[in-house]
């Protein structure tokens, strides 16, 4: 069997062609979403995210702000950008690039952004209301992967969703999301033992674990929906995920390649979650 090839790229463009008119609604009423992004320091990977994000903004007739600071930037110094923008009605999210420098406390500073624009879903009231049942904002990776099983037709209801790695921006937040659609849930870390009896009985299987290739296909139920959410740069400089594509294909039901599949769906969730943001500050 070779597997559908879940394509980041496609449903990222459909749907954030159907979040532009959503938010070409609300400039027809005077209303432009805005999203600020806070990046403290020069780390390089950090800085191509936060170009991307603004990108999308701009792509989409947002209002965007790219604010850098100096790696040396006091955390107060950060808490008083943040205050402000969170003040500021032309801003309907607010994020701030991690990781943040290590004087920085990141926990302080997730907190201090107003749940109301907190766009990347971090704000522990968020996370709350998402474990509850109750969601606001989900965090952007895992939202987008989800959007791709629904958009691919992979059906979540009754399924055994294993879910690989317990991040706050991904693992955690992305067995939330499927639990919330009724699927049965496990998740499995770096202490698993046996890790591929796990995987094996896994009807969905989202892998988040930052290890190249660590998932082949011998660890893949004949048929399952197989989500990579991985990153990482090969010696000769291409990248891969966290699956062994060439052999998890041959078993899989579903698979998204890397680069190509939840990469792009990331950024477009967060323009997402702005443009709600920005419906909900105009219904109030
Ligand atoms: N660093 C890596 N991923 C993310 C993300 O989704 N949001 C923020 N703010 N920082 C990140």
């Amino acid at each position: 069997m070779s597997a559908k090839i879940i394509d980041g790229k496609s449903i990222a463009q459909e749907v954030r062609a159907e979040w532009k008119l959503r938010a070409d609604a609300l400039k027809t009423r005077g209303i432009t979403p805005g999203l600020a992004v806070i990046i403290v320091g020069e780390d390089p990977a950090s800085k191509v995210y936060v170009a991307n994000k603004v990108k999308a903004c701009a792509e989409l007739g947002l209002h965007s702000e790219h604010i850098a600071l100096p790696a040396d930037t006091s955390e107060a110094d950060l808490l008083a950008k943040i205050a402000q923008l969170n003040a500021d009605p032309k801003i309907h999210g607010l994020l701030v690039q991690l990781p943040v420098p290590k004087h920085i406390d990141s926990d302080k500073i997730l907190n201090a952004i107003s749940p109301d624009k907190d766009v990347d879903g971090f704000h522990p009231l968020n996370v709350g209301a998402l474990a509850t049942g109750n969601m606001r904002f989900a965090p952007c990776t895992p939202y987008g992967s989800l959007v791709l099983l629904q958009k691919s037709g992979v059906s979540i209801e009754g399924k055994h969703a294993v879910v690989i790695g317990r991040s706050n921006i991904v693992g955690k937040p992305m067995a939330l999301l499927l639990l919330q659609h009724n699927a049965t849930v496990t998740i499995c870390t770096s202490k698993t033992t046996d890790l591929a009896k796990h995987t094996r009985d896994a009807d969905i299987l989202v892998v988040a674990t930052g290890k190249p290739k660590m998932i082949t296909g011998d660890m893949i139920k004949p048929g399952a929906a197989v989500i990579d959410v991985g990153i990482n740069r090969m010696e000769n400089g291409k990248l891969c995920g966290d699956v062994d594509f060439d052999s998890a294909q041959e078993v899989a039901g579903w698979i998204t390649p890397v680069p190509g599949g939840v990469g792009p769906m990331t950024i477009t969730m967060l323009v997402a979650n702005t443009i709600q943001s920005a419906e909900r500050a105009a219904a109030k």
